[in-house]
């Protein structure tokens, strides 16, 4: 496995590794700045492949700070293999992802973040968004890049393959042909519609995203709260209560 990196913001860069098994991308996001944060670690077994794509933007030693919106392997699965190498690293996340998760799971003490707090580090100001069950889990929460205005999606919006690092064109018929495909199967019922969805989604659209870093799938840029209002008509149309199925 081979990682890509693309700068899809000033010093924000997006590592992105296709993974042959599962068929999609797992994409960590750098924001290279005074205190360098690291959003999403992936999985522990991809550790070598992250840390020496990291390498080829900052010295990997200096990662200051490690964000992800859920408890989840991709999400942060080898948060323990990066404190063993970046000394002054530690977790930031949601009051229950750390209480209910990190503090028996992550070997260093886990930072919370309160809904609306500001990690200062450097140039770049990103804000802290508690979303639970947004995308999906209790614990989730998601950053906002206030200085790019570039909002870490996670899984929201998801893509499978191998696709561009970039794009402009439509990211929402995608993501409901996603949601559509996934009422199904094995892996279903991946995103819970819960009265928090709408109105979760709204505030996400309302921040005026220029550039949405998603997990899974290719960046997008362009008219951010759009695109995250039509992504909340989906999932109403796909999974809420008025649901055709
Ligand atoms: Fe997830
Ligand atoms: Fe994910």
């Amino acid at each position: 496995m081979e990682s890509t990196i693309t700068e899809i913001a000033p010093d924000i860069y997006r590592i992105s590794t296709f993974h042959e098994g599962y068929k999609m991308q797992f994409n960590q996001f750098l924001v290279k700045d005074d205190e360098p944060v690291l959003i999403h670690t992936a999985f522990r077994r991809m550790f070598p492949i992250t840390r020496d794509a990291v390498a080829r933007v900052i010295d990997p030693t200096t990662v200051r700070w490690i964000g992800f919106s859920h408890f989840e392997p991709d999400e942060c699965g080898a948060l323990n293999e990066w404190f063993q190498v970046a000394p002054r690293a530690q977790a930031v996340c949601s009051f229950v992802g750390k209480l209910v998760m990190l503090d028996d799971f992550a070997d260093r003490e886990v930072r919370s973040l309160a809904d609306g707090e500001i990690l200062e580090t450097g140039r770049h100001r990103i804000e802290f968004l508690a979303t639970p069950h947004v995308p999906h889990c209790w614990d989730a929460g998601l950053f906002f890049d206030r200085t790019e205005r570039t909002l870490f999606c996670s899984d929201l919006f998801f893509q499978p393959g191998d696709p561009v690092p970039v794009t402009g064109a439509d990211v929402v018929e995608p993501a409901r042909e996603h949601l559509l495909r996934s009422l199904s199967g094995p892996m279903r019922n991946d995103l819970p519609f819960t009265p928090y969805t709408g109105g979760t989604l709204e505030r996400l659209a309302a921040l005026e995203p220029r550039t949405l870093a998603i997990m899974h799938g290719s960046t997008f840029m362009g008219d951010g709260s759009a695109a995250l209002r039509g992504l909340a008509g989906v999932l109403a149309e796909t999974l809420g209560p008025h649901a055709a199925r």
